[in-house]
């Protein structure tokens, strides 16, 4: 928790490289979804590159993760997918993760990006602000839509030369 309150805000540090984001959707989802929860991953072979940081990717992907997790209960199924995709004319990767959990009601929907902006006790309401950031940061989109008692759908689009706004290079 802690950490979520020093990291947000902050944009990503160190220089950006090549993400293999085939790799780091399979590692992270491994790592985040427990045994219990059935996970399916759907990982296609012919993603871009993105040019972007590592860690804050992982960071937003893993936040996604563990509210899916959270709304899932025991038996829950998770599904993640890498896709090609496109954003403002340039190739992407659309991240996606679904769960079959308790959902979110329409009038919460828009808010749940907001920093502080949690319906758990002890949440911090900061794991989606900080997951959108990064994403930003990568110049790429977030949506979400969901069902109450059916289930929740994050998305994240980022654009193949993802952090190259900020390349000084
Ligand atoms: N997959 C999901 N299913 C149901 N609700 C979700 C999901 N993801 C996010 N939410 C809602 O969005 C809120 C904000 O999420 P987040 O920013 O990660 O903060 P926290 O997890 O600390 O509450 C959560 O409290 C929850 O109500
Ligand atoms: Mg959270």
């Amino acid at each position: 928790m802690a950490r979520s309150f020093a990291e947000f805000g902050r944009l990503p540090e160190g220089p950006p490289s090549e993400v293999d984001m085939g790799e780091l959707v399979r590692y992270t989802a491994r790592s985040s979804v427990p045994p219990g929860i059935a996970l399916d991953l759907q990982i296609d072979e012919n993603l871009p590159r993105v040019y972007g940081h590592n860690g804050a990717l992982a960071g937003a992907l893993s936040n996604v993760l563990l509210n899916a997790v959270d709304a899932s209960g025991q038996n829950g199924h998770i599904t993640v997918k890498a896709s090609v995709a496109r954003i403002g004319g340039r190739d992407a990767v659309r991240i996606s993760v679904a769960d079959d959990g308790k959902g979110i009601a329409a009038e919460n929907l828009a808010t749940i990006w907001e920093p502080y902006v949690t319906n758990k006790p002890g949440g911090t309401g900061l794991g989606l602000a900080i997951a959108r950031q990064a994403v930003w940061a990568h110049d790429g989109t977030v949506n979400a839509t969901s069902t109450l008692g059916k289930g929740t759908e994050i998305q994240f689009t980022i654009p193949a030369n993802g952090a190259g706004a900020e390349r000084i290079d």
